[in-house]
């Protein structure tokens, strides 16, 4: 599998920063990847650029202006029990998290909490094999029954696949010491085809585009919505009477869509990660109608790690807290998290759409403008990736490697090779060096 336990170079310069391609071939960059550290400066002016992964750190100068009122002091003696909440189905989950959730979604309008029952987890990642198990285990199946088909409509979200893997050095590691390097090894796979079947389940099995999907019988669909990787608003495809239906509402936050309406379905998943941007709290949450349901998530989650760290439990319930009183004080518009994090998305976008339009060969999705009831504004929706498509028949992904841009080519999603995912949620520093390679690839 190329890219497996490339080892990480080193030349005694500075880091070594090693990303293996679509190919499998090694690219060595001699500057680091964006850094934990948010004060560290990078030079990235010669590096290959990784733009695969969505790692949303476009909005870390919002939360540097918020890191006091964002402080949580966890004491030696506090959160040691397994348990949060015995009186409740999850009942690892905080009560400061839970209150912190609704209100959020309450003050951003766009789920409907009430007599829902919340599953946190580590990430919604998590979450969604836990719905998979929830949807397929109660009932048992009888024996020998077939697992129950799991779909969603092309393009779906999708991972890089082994030949995506990033081997990097640790960038806090200057000058880079091969005696204590510390090898990470970054799989992006952790999307819907391969959380679905890496255990190899006997409940559930990955069927692929649900607009195509003409299997009998029981059926998972998952639909997310504003969609990663292309921003659409969606809803379910199948609708057959023997289906059920999970939301992957990761995207659904104002500041990269309209909020239009409450959504209100049977299993929504949510996410920190996207929410705010912090992807390294590792928090999701899962908001469920039905309360067996909400029991065997729970099962899942206690059967696979016991539960969910308290600490990040907390400091998503302290973050989540400031961003809702930020929200209602009606203060600067720079307080509102949610203002700010669409402006930044308008920029970029703006800054993408104007540089695409020179070119002839290459089209961007075009979004309708929709009334959003949190900001009581109309907004358009301002994805987290650019979804571009080149109208001649080229693997574009390639086209981009030979521009030292890493992106994610449309095979993976399911559709052809014309189209990439690009991401737009990193560093300014980043984005700004995409928009500078990105001119040579569209050949302007
Ligand atoms: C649609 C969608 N769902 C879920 C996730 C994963 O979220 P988490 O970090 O909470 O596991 C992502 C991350 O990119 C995503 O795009």
């Amino acid at each position: 599998m190329g890219g497996l336990d490339l080892p990480a170079n080193n030349d005694g310069a500075k880091n070594t920063f090693i990303s293996s391609t679509n190919d499998g071939a090694a690219v060595r960059v001699t500057n680091p990847p964006p850094s934990s550290d948010s004060s560290v400066n990078l030079d990235i002016s010669d590096s290959v650029l990784n733009l695969d992964v969505g790692d949303p750190r476009a909005f870390e100068k919002f939360w540097k202006r918020m890191d006091e009122k964002c402080k949580v002091t966890i004491s030696g003696s506090e959160v040691m029990s397994y348990v949060s909440d015995l009186g409740n189905v999850c009942w690892f989950l905080e009560p400061k998290l839970r209150d912190a959730i609704k209100r959020v979604h309450r003050v951003v309008g766009n789920a409907a909490t009430e007599d829902r029952h919340i599953v946190v987890g580590t990430g919604s990642t998590t979450l969604f094999q836990a719905a998979l198990y929830a949807l397929t285990s109660s009932p048992p199946p009888p024996p020998g029954a077939q697992p129950v088909s799991v779909v969603s409509a092309a393009p779906y979200y999708s991972g890089g696949g082994s030949r995506g893997l990033m081997v990097f050095r640790s960038p806090l590691l200057h000058p880079p010491d091969p005696s204590n390097a510390l090898n990470v090894k970054v799989n992006p796979k952790r999307c819907f085809k391969d959380v679905t079947d890496y255990l190899r389940s006997g409940l559930y099995k990955w069927e692929g585009d649900a607009y195509t999907f003409d299997k009998d019988g029981p059926y998972i669909e998952i639909v997310a919505s504003p969609n990663n990787p292309d921003g659409t608003i969606r809803e379910a495809v199948v609708n057959r009477g023997d289906g059920k239906v999970i939301h992957d509402l990761a995207y659904y936050w104002p500041q990269f869509t309209a909020i239009t309406h409450p959504a209100d379905y049977d299993i929504m998943l949510f996410t920190f990660s996207k929410g705010t941007g912090h992807a390294g709290t590792r928090i999701g949450w899962a908001l469920v109608k039905d309360k067996e349901v909400a029991k065997k998530m729970t099962e899942c989650i206690t059967i696979s790690s016991i539960g969910v760290s308290k600490e990040s439990q907390l400091r998503t319930a302290k973050i989540l807290d400031v961003l809702s009183d930020d929200c209602q004080s009606f203060g600067a518009i720079s307080e509102n998290f949610f203002e700010y994090g669409y402006a930044v998305m308008a920029e970029r976008w703006a800054k993408l759409r104007a540089l695409v339009k020179k070119s002839n060969k290459f089209s961007l999705p075009k979004y309708p403008q929709e009334s959003c009831i949190f900001s009581g504004k109309f907004k358009e929706t301002f994805p987290s990736f650019a979804w571009l498509k080149c109208k001649e028949d080229v693997d574009l992904a390639s086209l981009f490697k030979a521009h030292k841009l890493i992106v994610r080519g449309g095979e993976r999603f399911g559709v052809g090779r014309e189209y990439v995912r690009i991401s737009l949620i990193g560093r300014d520093e980043e984005f700004n060096l995409l928009l500078e390679r990105l001119a040579s690839v569209l050949g302007i």
